[in-house]
């Protein structure tokens, strides 16, 4: 026992859950559950305190697919055929596929190396173990494209050091990581605190929830005119796993918000509307490299306005004020697909729609 009181004002139990096994504890009370510093015993599921991080894990689970489900012939066929794509076309699907090939890595490693230790409620945590097998699965689905389509896999993986616009979106996302993988890091005053803010809204807000956004609208617009299908399809899945990441993201910044009113301070505030004005720009630059001209009905300019009226719904859903003038979304089937629900019943009409050889519509 000690008689230090600095001792005793620290939490009771190490939250990350590594620290020693306390025999003589109490039981777990829901109201010591916390997003972050918790005093309850972090590897104690029951009681849930938070239901809508039980419902994502549940939702997770019941969205279980794997790539090697999704048939390659047709894509393997146009891509094959010389005069199956144009140029701009092959370009525009190899820079999209080499920014997620290693995309998919750089969220899961924050996920395990980063977020996993600072999150310190367990319903949380069962649900980043999912996510995280499913960053595994979206990783595996560009081994699986790149095998099937007989692409370099060396240039595909390696985009993210060779192609500044996407080197640029990774170095920017990577100091998140880094500052937390820090292993002196740990939460517990302020400004740690708004470190692992900053952490979870970089990833889940900006990387997943913005970047990933446009990637999946450039290639699902090829699935909607019959074009590299079984990409599309595959691309629908993730975009069902990464709309459910995005929501955990949204709902724990807000609930560590609620916790901890503190934290959100006009000026910090401020910072994270910077960060997403940031991340806007970094997406707008390796939009011009994608589609340096129009393809498909889809160009440059399009996805910068849809990543405009991203970047303003981001903001809401954080309760902060919009960074740019309103804007309509050019991409209104996008919006459809966002809405889970509505995911979920559009997801098994695809499903339908590609038994029956139909292309793909979701207006
Ligand atoms: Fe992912
Ligand atoms: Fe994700």
């Amino acid at each position: 026992m000690t008689t230090d009181t600095t001792a005793l004002a620290q939490p009771q139990v190490d939250p990350t859950g590594l620290g020693d096994i306390d025999v003589d504890a109490s039981r777990v009370n829901v109201e010591d559950k916390s997003m972050i510093n918790a005093r309850a015993d972090v590897n104690q599921l029951l009681p849930l305190k938070y239901g809508w991080a039980w419902e994502k894990y549940l939702a997770g689970c019941n969205n279980h697919w794997m790539p090697t489900e999704v048939s390659m012939q047709a894509d393997l066929a146009l891509w094959k055929s010389p005069d199956g794509l144009t140029e701009d076309e092959r370009h525009a699907i190899k820079r999209n596929l080499g920014f997620f090939a290693t995309s998919e890595s750089l969220v899961a490693n924050n996920l395990v190396l980063a977020v996993y230790r600072h999150l310190t409620n367990p319903e949380c945590r069962q649900y980043l173990l999912r996510q995280a097998f499913e960053e595994a699965v979206h990783t595996h689905t560009f081994e699986y494209i790149c095998e099937s389509l007989g692409l370099d896999e060396g240039e595909m993986f390696n985009m993210y050091r060779e192609v500044p616009s996407i080197t640029n979106k990774a170095a920017w996302a990577l100091q998140f990581t880094k500052d937390l993988g820090d292993p002196e890091f740990t939460t517990g005053t302020p400004e740690s605190d708004q470190q692992f803010l900053r952490d979870l809204i970089a990833f889940y807000v900006v990387f997943e929830g913005m970047w990933f956004y446009t990637g999946f609208a450039q290639i699902l617009s090829f699935g909607r005119r019959n074009k590299m299908v079984g990409i599309a399809e595959q691309y629908q899945y993730i975009l069902r796993d990464e709309s459910i990441h995005l929501n955990f993201g949204i709902d724990c910044i807000n609930q560590i918000k609620i916790e901890n009113p503190h934290l959100w301070t006009p000026a910090f505030q401020e910072e994270i509307r910077t960060m997403l004005t940031e991340g806007c720009e970094l997406e707008i630059a390796y939009g011009r490299d994608v589609m340096p001209r129009g393809i498909l009905g889809l160009n440059s300019e399009l996805c910068d306005q849809y990543m405009r009226f991203i970047t303003n719904r981001r903001c809401a859903q954080l309760g902060l004020e919009p960074v740019f003038a309103a804007t309509e979304n050019p991409f209104p089937w996008m919006s459809e697909a966002m809405d889970l629900k509505k995911e979920k019943n559009f997801f098994e009409t695809r499903v339908i729609e590609y038994q029956n050889g139909g292309s793909l519509e979701w207006d």
